[in-house]
């Protein structure tokens, strides 16, 4: 399970303090597939960062799966970040000098599969998403919707028992977005794996169980 308690986090910046995050108390059950739904800057990708470890909250407490995560040392937290987490970023982020193969085998390489198996598991993962023929070309090379598959498919690829993903939908046409909502879902079920995505669009979130929408940091109705 995952477990957010009393999480506020606020920012200094140009525009002065800005409180992205007020007073977030919420959990979703392991295996769920569970959609934080607002408008933009209402606080889903600071809320993301926050589960995932990315962001430290100013106050409260995030469990993942029992573990208190900001009560880690830096190095158990990129530790159990490395091996049980999967992130999906709102800007994509592949590495843009690594061939769509090399983007998904990272998270394999990082916990040390090598050889045959990561062989296999990059082809596996290539033919889920539809790219095989893409495996040696550039992310350049790529248009939106498959740079979204291959951030999913790099994500999955070490199955992580917790998968953040940020808006993995923005910017695609409503078919090629169910597409990858699917993809995800598909690929979450068979490792019993807990998915927590952003988005900002209605139908989309009402695709998940539970919706947890957002509203200036709070939240507003957790179904
Ligand atoms: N690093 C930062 N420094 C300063 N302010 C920030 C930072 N990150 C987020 N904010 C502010 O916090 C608020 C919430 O931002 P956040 O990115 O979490 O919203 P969001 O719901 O993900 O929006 P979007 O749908 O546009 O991605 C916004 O007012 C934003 O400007
Ligand atoms: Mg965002």
């Amino acid at each position: 399970m995952i477990q957010l308690s009393h999480i506020t986090k606020s920012f200094r910046s140009g525009r002065g303090q800005v409180k992205a995050i007020a007073d977030v108390t919420l959990s979703v059950d392991t295996g769920r597939f569970a959609a934080i739904e607002g408008v933009s800057g209402s606080g889903k990708s600071t809320l993301l960062h926050c589960i995932g470890g990315l962001e430290t909250p100013d106050r409260g407490e995030v469990f993942c799966f029992g573990t208190s995560i900001y009560r880690l040392t830096a190095a158990k937290l990129s530790l159990f970040q490395r091996r049980h987490l999967g992130f999906i970023f709102q800007r994509g982020n592949l590495l843009s000098y690594l061939t769509v193969a090399e983007n998904i085998g990272l998270p394999l390489t990082l916990n040390g599969i090598a050889g045959t198996a990561r062989a296999k598991r990059i082809e596996a993962l290539l033919a889920d998403i539809d790219l095989k023929p893409a495996a040696m070309a550039l992310p350049h090379e790529l248009s939106g919707g498959e740079i979204q598959r291959v951030s999913v498919a790099r994500a999955i690829a070490h199955h992580p028992k917790l998968l953040l993903a940020d808006e993995p939908t923005a910017s695609l046409d409503t078919a090629t977005g169910q597409r990858v909502v699917q993809l995800m879902r598909d690929l979450g079920k068979d490792y019993g794996c807990t998915i927590i995505m952003a988005t900002h669009d209605r139908d989309i979130a009402d695709t998940a169980d539970p919706v947890i929408g957002l509203k200036d940091g709070q939240v507003v109705t957790d179904s």
